[in-house]
């Protein structure tokens, strides 16, 4: 990287101000007086100071949301070469999915490269709440929903507590929003299975008070200040 940039990029002056500072010999690399233009350094070797004071990059935090399309996987490689989310998002930067949605479920997933963000959005201690909108098959009883409000056994587990409300039915079909803190893998699909009632389609909505609204499938954007700080509030 030039070192001009890089003084640009770690915050220290605008481009023009940092080629300043280079002429007037306030910066060194390596404890060596850089004075020409367009000198090359490695971050991460080199040592760059500025009027004798150490200069660090710090790595720039981003922050989306992807609205993933059904057919695309969160892992980062595949055995199948199946297609990936991040294929969606054209950065330059490394960025991770925070958690995972199945390959046949869509919605609301955020990609960061902050790993803070990313233990307090997944470790279960959190209880971030997830919302789902799916559609199951059949129409559930009050029994079962209560079921699902009390917990159920799936596998070798008993779900927390979570949420269900049934929207509208047809078909022998019911649309139903569903509330899970956990983020067990499939616990959803796993959850209505368990009430008889499969999952035909599923959609996240929303991740705490992070929510989808009209970010078109396949589209990503950046979040807010607003938003960063209120998923990293804990
Ligand atoms: N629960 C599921 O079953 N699948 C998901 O993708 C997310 C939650």
């Amino acid at each position: 990287m030039r070192l001009q940039k890089y003084l640009a990029k770690c915050g220290v002056a605008s481009r023009r101000k940092s080629e300043e500072l280079i002429r007037l010999g306030e910066v060194t690399v390596n404890n060596i007086i850089i004075k020409e233009m367009g000198h090359i350094i490695e971050p991460s070797v080199d040592i760059i100071t500025v009027n004798g004071e150490k200069i660090d990059l710090v790595e720039e935090k981003i922050y989306i949301v992807l609205h993933k399309p059904k057919g695309y996987i969160t892992t980062v490689s595949d055995q199948f070469d199946r297609k990936k989310v991040i294929d969606l998002i054209d950065l330059d930067e490394r960025i991770f999915p925070v958690g995972r949605l199945d390959y046949d479920t869509s919605g609301l997933l955020v990609l960061t490269n902050d790993g803070e963000l990313t233990y307090t959005l997944t470790h279960p201690k959190h209880k971030v709440e997830k919302t789902y909108i799916a559609i199951i098959k059949g129409v559930p009883t009050e029994k079962e929903l209560k079921l699902f409000v009390e917990g159920l056994h799936v596998e070798d587990y008993v779900t927390s507590p979570a949420k269900i409300r049934i929207i509208e039915s047809f078909d022998n079909k019911s649309t139903v929003e569903i509330k899970i803190s956990e983020g067990r893998n499939r616990q959803v699909r796993k959850m209505c299975h368990a009430i008889n009632h499969p999952v035909i389609e599923l959609k996240r909505i929303a991740t705490g008070k992070l929510i989808l609204g009209n970010l078109i499938e396949g589209n990503w954007r950046y979040l807010s200040q607003g938003e960063i700080k209120q998923l990293t509030k804990r």
